[in-house]
């Protein structure tokens, strides 16, 4: 039987480290949290763990010195680099901003909302520590402190929201590494070399180190330099470039730029991330033209559609199908042996399976929309939707629709639209819809079942509608279909 494998990284649970082994390594590998960023190298390092994730740069704060410092001593490989977007957040005990005195936060997180802080909180005193969580903790444990954390943070310490995203540079990434013991990943034709080194002493040393770049056309994406923690005023340079270690030219350079240095070391050659992917939510209510929309928005950007409520209509069906009476049924117990899957097809259907059976159309059925509150609002149901949801947006890009995607299932969307329309129209759209399925309609009736909806929406104990404060609003009353999904693309291009 083969041993499970384990990550180190910076923890506790709830970090940002700990967030960007998730997205790496899924639930596949033991999770071991480290206290300090030296910790994650000495776990790999003493064969403790099989890998470790460390945080190398951010786009609006620059490099993690800490990372790079460890990377003089170490004999570790870097396997994999990883962009994970970070949104940061204001969270407290009690969520009011009034009784903030201080606010807690690890320096990279404090610095990439420095503006938002001061305009925001200019009297609270800004005090550094060792981590998001550590943060949240102190947080936790005072009425007038805050801790600028992850949403995952405030779940995981009990702590409320007061400002959400108050990063200032929106497009707020941090570049992981993945580290290990292992022999550099193979060439794949996209990748990348990260060496450190130190340049002899002598006129224009940094122009020879270079020179193999220019003579063999390399593309070099970053370089740094940091004091040499032993000798004062000699410095290491650390360089990133496009190519593998193992390849021509790459090979050739870096035997010509090795002579012109005192210590050189290359730290690894990996895949370069092009697996950057966006997930965005859109909410509203029944008949608001989510789904139709974000179809057609999908099939033109490239992105899966994932469709919630056939989720919710699936369970209903897969539970009435158990039992005609949903009354006092354990949905905990049902949905053990549940198994659903959703496929988006190139012609922009998105078809769902419940236990290997296509549903997609017994799932319209009157019969499930009259027992779905029932089954939607309950904690255990929600939980295993949720799941599932981030579940799948976890290795592609989603375009999602439902009620709580953006506020719930989703709070770190990187878009969030609200889709409105009156029920006038929502009402007059529902009843094209059914005449051009040859269905006869009575339009009062249509117009009570949208009513109805929308109050049992609102009203729902769990994941009721609402719109997050941070997504787009749109009514698209007086909007033709066309416009709503031009208007879409444009925010999902302006955003990337
Ligand atoms: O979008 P729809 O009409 O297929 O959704 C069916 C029901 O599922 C809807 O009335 C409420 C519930 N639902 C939910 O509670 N949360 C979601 N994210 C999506 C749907």
């Amino acid at each position: 039987m083969s041993k499970e494998k384990s990550v180190a990284f910076l923890g506790p649970e709830a970090s940002f480290s700990s967030i960007a082994a998730s997205a790496i390594f899924g639930n596949s590998v033991s999770r071991r949290p480290q206290k300090s960023i030296h910790d994650v190298f000495s776990s790999v390092e003493k064969d403790e763990s099989d890998f470790g994730v460390v945080p190398i740069e951010n786009s609006t704060e620059g490099s993690v010195t800490v990372t790079l410092d460890e990377f003089i001593g170490t004999t570790l490989n870097i396997m994999e680099e990883r962009d994970v977007r970070i949104s940061l957040n204001l969270l407290s005990k009690s969520g009011d901003m009034g009784t903030i005195k201080k606010v807690y936060s690890h320096p990279q997180s404090m610095g990439q909302c420095r503006d938002w802080l001061n305009i925001n909180l200019p009297s609270a005193e800004t005090i550094i520590v060792a981590s998001t969580t550590s943060a949240a903790l102190f947080a936790a444990d005072d009425p007038e402190a805050a801790a600028v954390a992850s949403i995952k943070a405030a779940e995981t310490y009990g702590l409320k929201t007061v400002a959400k995203n108050i990063e200032d540079l929106k497009n707020n990434y941090t570049r992981f590494f993945v580290i290990s013991k292992l022999p550099a990943a193979l060439p794949t034709g996209n990748d990348k070399t990260s060496i450190v080194c130190t340049v002899k002493d002598k006129p224009a040393a940094l122009l020879s180190l270079l020179k193999p770049f220019a003579d063999y056309g390399i593309n070099m994406k970053k370089i740094e330099s940091r004091p040499d923690r032993k000798k004062i005023w000699e410095y290491n340079f650390f360089i990133d470039f496009l190519g593998h270690r193992d390849d021509l030219p790459v090979s050739a350079a870096l035997e010509k730029m090795r002579e012109e240095t005192v210590f050189f070391k290359i730290l690894g050659s990996y895949p370069v991330d092009i697996k950057k992917t966006i997930t965005v939510a859109v909410d509203g209510p029944a008949g608001s033209g989510k789904s139709t929309v974000c179809k057609r928005t999908a099939l033109l950007k490239s992105l899966k559609y994932i469709d919630s409520g056939a989720i919710y209509r699936s369970v209903t069906w897969h539970c009435l199908e158990k039992k005609k009476d949903l009354g006092g049924m354990d949905f905990k117990d049902e949905l053990n042996d549940l198994d659903i899957k959703q496929v988006f097809t190139g012609s922009g259907a998105c078809l769902t399976f419940v236990n290997g059976q296509d549903v997609s159309s017994l799932i319209r059925d009157e019969t499930i929309l009259n027992n779905i509150g029932t089954v939607s609002d309950n904690p255990d149901v929600r939980d295993f939707v949720n799941t599932l949801l981030r579940k799948w947006a976890e290795s592609e890009s989603v375009i999602m629709d439902g009620r709580d995607i953006g506020t719930v299932v989703f709070p770190d969307a990187d878009i969030k639209i609200y889709l409105d329309a009156s029920v006038d129209i929502r009402t007059s759209r529902r009843i094209k819809e059914y005449r051009d399925m040859g269905k006869k309609v009575d339009e009062n009736s249509i117009k009570k079942q949208i009513i109805q909806r929308d109050e049992q929406d609102l009203s729902r104990k769990y994941g009721a509608l609402a719109k997050a404060e941070d997504a787009l609003y749109c009514d698209t009353s007086s909007m033709t279909q066309d416009e709503v999904v031009a208007h879409i693309i444009e925010i999902i291009d302006r955003a990337s």
